[in-house]
């Protein structure tokens, strides 16, 4: 299916010259044919290249990585709603465009990604004989009153973040997090909705003009900056994730699917740390919510930086070399990856910190954990 939108009258191109562009979005149809039967018959196939018995720690792995999946699946499915290429919020789609003319397509097929990840792993357990991993129970999470949002349970929520920003300054520092250092955060982002709440906070229809000049449009900027930043957030730690957790995999084919699903999140990361940089860049930069209080400043500008250029400068977001296995010979290197602060139980707390379980029951904490540890417990065996 091919559908175009109109392009909102503020929108500036990816270089900021103030071009208007028709962009083609097109929303990739993969997963809405798979359904049940699909991953069924998938299993099957699957089941009858390769009917080896995995051993329990590569099942807890992959338990606990289709649960991380399903948890992105529902974050992604609401940035869909609202500001995806069928998004149906034109203001929080215009603010998204603001930070690039191509957010929404890269929203909707960042949200493919997660969903066929989580049905692969699902259908890759039913295959070798093992139960797929189901959160139904726990989507009681409210849905955003806002336009365009579907009315129904949520995992996740994404209406009051603490989404820690840390991410930006560490990959452009030469020190590595498994060795201890720590990193100070890029923007203070507290308290914060990253898609719209309601319809009064944000009219759906209104204007978004670089700068935004009214209350609404400022809140509804910086909702979109907040939901750049989180998309990275997100996405940096599914990057540390799969190759933490690659380690510990006995089966090959497991290890080959954990390297294949983790290089996509590598690839996701590396387009939100990009665009993240127009929020705090000119001629976006600047923009505080009226509501929250929350700031994105211009960090090119030396006023603003965080520790000097280095760990500022918004085009840097190809990782610097930092300290790695041979003393003194930085390397170019995905990090932190280690159980203690990329690994699965690591993953579940830096959820918690975020925000994203809020409301969310202690049941569904303590299966989560319960599967984390099981995961990070798995160990090598070849
Ligand atoms: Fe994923
Ligand atoms: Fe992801």
């Amino acid at each position: 299916m091919n559908e175009t939108y109109p392009i909102h009258n503020s929108l500036k191109d990816a270089d900021g010259i103030g071009q208007k562009r028709q962009r083609v979005t097109r929303r990739r149809s993969f997963l809405h044919g798979i359904g049940v039967a699909g991953a069924t018959l998938m299993a099957r196939n699957l089941a009858a290249d390769s009917p080896t018995k995995l051993s329990s720690g590569d099942v807890a792995i992959l338990k606990f990585l289709a649960a991380a999946e399903i948890i992105e699946s529902d974050l992604w499915t609401q940035y869909s709603e609202l500001g995806g290429v069928e998004g149906g919020n034109p203001a929080y789609m215009a603010a998204l465009q603001n930070l690039d003319a191509d957010m929404s397509q890269y929203i909707s097929d960042n949200t493919d990604d997660e969903l066929s990840h989580a049905a692969f792993l699902n259908a890759y357990l039913v295959s070798k004989g093992e139960q797929p991993v189901s959160l139904d129970q726990f989507r009681n999470l409210p849905s955003s009153q806002a336009t365009g949002a579907q009315q129904k349970g949520r995992l996740t929520n994404l209406m009051k973040l603490d989404v820690d920003t840390s991410f930006y300054t560490r990959y452009r520092s030469d020190a590595n997090p498994d060795f201890g250092a720590t990193f100070p955060q890029a923007v203070n982002i507290r308290n914060q909705p990253a898609i719209p709440l309601n319809d009064t906070d944000t009219p759906p229809q209104m204007d978004q003009p670089i700068p935004p000049e009214t209350k609404t449009a400022k809140r509804m900027q910086a909702i979109a900056n907040s939901a750049s930043f989180h998309f990275g957030f997100i996405e940096q730690g599914g990057s540390s994730l799969y190759p933490t957790l690659a380690l510990q995999v006995s089966n090959v084919e497991v290890l080959k699917i954990l390297l294949s699903i983790g290089g996509v999140e590598i690839d996701h990361f590396g387009l939100w740390h990009d665009k993240m940089g127009n929020a705090v860049s000119q001629p976006l930069a600047g923009v505080t919510d009226p509501e929250t209080g929350t700031t994105f400043p211009d960090l090119n500008d030396p006023a603003n930086q965080v520790n000097g250029a280095e760990l500022s400068q918004t085009n840097l977001i190809l990782p610097e070399p930092c300290r790695f296995l041979v003393p003194d010979v930085p390397c170019s290197i995905i990090r932190p990856m280690s159980t203690a602060n990329s690994g699965a139980v690591a993953t579940i707390n830096a959820f918690i910190a975020d925000n994203l379980f809020l409301y969310q029951s202690g049941a569904f904490i303590e299966l989560l954990m319960q599967m984390a540890n099981a995961a990070d417990s798995a160990k090598r065996n070849v």
